[in-house]
């Protein structure tokens, strides 16, 4: 339907705005696309910029997924609707129209998004990926075991998300691919790395 599309596209462009490149400017840091692992995203922040600037960055990642979601939630959208909604979000902070389509990995955004469906929920992931992330020291690896338990969470705490949620989880696991390819290498940078790297 219309009203479908027109949220749609008031996802992506939500999505579009890169809390990294806010948070830069109003830190007025080094360039995340520039330096660490040159992806604009929280982690990358702490890397180059240190913990406020991540935190800044994180902030502004989630809440442009859980603005439009939960409006989207109370304008009547269904499931399935919501979910397309939500990929339509992370699509634009993974190929944002403002910056040349070069974009972020949406694990915050994700986490923004699927916010509305509950604290429960965004306790559960957000504490699977600080255990991770604390155990491990990858943040990849935090977020790959996190969005790769969300549909079981989901299934758990609000069943009729779980196949919505799937997609999600597989958009953002594709989109680790490189950093999957680095861990097998061994060359995966850690979370508090400071060494430049390629792509
Ligand atoms: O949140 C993104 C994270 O999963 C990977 O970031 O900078 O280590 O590639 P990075």
């Amino acid at each position: 339907s219309t009203s479908l599309l027109i949220m749609l596209v008031a996802a992506y462009l939500i999505g579009s705005m890169s809390g990294a490149r806010i948070t830069s400017r109003l830190f007025n840091t080094s360039s995340p696309i520039e330096h660490g692992s040159k992806n604009p995203g929280a982690t990358n922040m702490y890397r180059i910029a240190g913990f406020k600037p991540a935190i800044c960055t994180f902030t502004i990642d989630v809440f442009k997924g859980t603005i439009p979601l939960w409006g989207a939630y109370f304008l009547g959208f269904q499931p399935l609707e919501l979910g397309l909604i939500a990929i339509s979000c992370c699509i634009g902070h993974i190929f944002p129209i403002y910056h040349k389509f070069r974009g972020g990995k949406a694990v915050a955004t994700a986490f923004g998004v699927l916010l509305p469906i509950g604290l429960e929920l965004g306790v559960a992931l957000a504490l699977t990926w600080i255990v991770t992330a604390y155990k491990t020291r990858y943040s990849s690896i935090a977020s790959i075991v996190a969005v790769s338990l969300a549909p079981l969470f989901v299934w758990l705490l609000k069943p009729k998300y779980t196949y919505a949620v799937c997609m999600l989880t597989a958009l953002i696991i594709i989109r680790h691919i490189p950093n999957i390819k680095r861990l097998l290498q061994g060359c995966e940078p850690t979370i508090d790395n400071k060494r430049e790297r390629n792509s």
